[in-house]
Formats: structure tokens, C-alpha cells, sequence
């Protein structure tokens, strides 16, 4: 789904599927080189990771194991709850591996907070380093190392390449702000 599609719904584009694009592309470079010799897993947060998991990996000129697991914070609203739920456990080994968590948002960070210790306490990879394509970093609780850092945004709620307001523009290709309007329509 592209802007036009949802043209009336949208206050302003803060990123471009081009700009999406090339970003997860210079990424996916710097994975196969950094990688290259190891044995990478990709791990994907369930729902949002989606759409940067599928482009990274079909830029990538290496090919892994890939897994998800679906994890929750938010629910419906708009602020973090700041518990992370499991929703559906890790769907591959990633014991002694190289873990790169694929995410579409790092905000509060609870979640990969959680998931980095998670996946080196419990599941044993050798190494766990994250691209979060999307960063908030005025909301930062924990001090997060990021690897492969991907666009800093500003206090905005935003949707789309993944990101949703009531499950809904995950499809879009592009970054936007919603216009308040959409915010008190009761959506389907
Ligand atoms: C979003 C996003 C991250 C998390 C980031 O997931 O996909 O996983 O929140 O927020 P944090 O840094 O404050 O923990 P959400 O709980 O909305 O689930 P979803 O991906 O299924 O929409």
C-alpha cells in the first residue's frame, strides 16, 4: 500500500519508501560483511519487524536462519506498558549462534532490553546485536547498545512499514503521522 492509497488519513510523510529502502539496504551490506564466517540468526519481533525482516533479508547476499518470536508492550494504546508479554516463543536455535534482532521500533526499549537478555540467558547465543529500522530515542529507559542504528524520530505516534494504529497501515511502504481525526473515528 502506497501514500496515495490513504492519502486522507495521512498529516505528513516523515519517511519515504525510498529512504526505508535504502537504509534496510546499506544495512543488509553491512550484515554480510560483518557477518561473513559467523553463524547469524535473524530473530524478528512479531508483528511490526515484518516488513524490515523480509527487506533485509532479500538484500542480504548471505543467506541464515531466521525466527521470530511475538512479543507485546502495548496492546491497543499508544504508551508502553512496559511489561513485555510472550505471545508465541522463539521458532528457532539460536544456542552459541549470532543473533541480529530485526525490530521496526526501539521506544522505551523494554522490549529488546528484555529480548537481548532473554536470548543470552535463556537461549544461549554467543551474541545478540539489533536493527531497530525506526529509534525514539526521547523515550529511551535503557541504555541499549545499537549496533545498526536506523532514522531517529521525533515524540510522534507513527505508522506504517509495519507499525499500526489498531492493527491497521502495517501494509503502508512509507512512514507517516496520522491525522487526529483518524484517531477518534471508531476503525473496524
Ligand atoms: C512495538 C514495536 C516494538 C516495541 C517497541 O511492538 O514493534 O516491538 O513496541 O517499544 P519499546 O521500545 O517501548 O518496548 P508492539 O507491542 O506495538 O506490538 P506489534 O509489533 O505487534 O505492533
Amino acid at each position: 500500500m502506497e501514500i496515495e492509497d490513504v492519502r486522507d488519513d495521512i498529516e505528513k510523510v516523515l519517511l519515504t519508501k525510498e529512504q526505508i529502502q535504502r537504509k534496510i539496504k546499506d544495512t543488509a551490506r553491512r550484515v554480510d560483511e560483518d557477518y561473513g564466517g559467523k553463524d547469524l540468526v535473524l530473530v524478528g519481533v512479531l508483528k511490526g519487524a515484518v516488513n524490515v525482516m523480509t527487506a533485509l533479508m532479500n538484500y542480504m547476499h548471505t543467506t541464515c536462519p531466521i525466527g521470530f518470536m511475538s512479543l507485546s508492550s502495548y496492546g491497543e494504546g499508544f504508551e508502553s506498558s512496559g511489561q513485555v508479554k510472550v505471545r508465541s516463543d522463539l521458532n528457532v536455535d539460536v544456542e552459541g549462534k549470532d543473533v541480529l534482532i530485526v525490530e521496526d521500533i526501539v521506544d522505551s526499549g523494554n522490549t529488546l532490553h528484555w529480548l537481548m537478555g532473554y536470548l543470552s540467558n535463556e537461549k544461549k547465543a554467543r551474541s545478540v546485536n539489533v536493527f531497530p529500522l525506526l529509534s525514539k530515542p526521547s523515550h529511551r529507559q535503557w541504555d541499549i547498545y545499537v549496533k545498526y542504528p536506523g532514522y531517529e524520530l521525533e515524540d510522534e505516534f507513527v505508522i506504517g512499514f509495519g507499525l499500526d494504529y489498531k492493527e491497521c497501515y502495517r501494509n503502508l511502504d512509507a512512514i507517516a503521522v496520522l491525522k487526529p481525526s483518524v484517531y477518534s473515528q471508531e476503525r473496524m
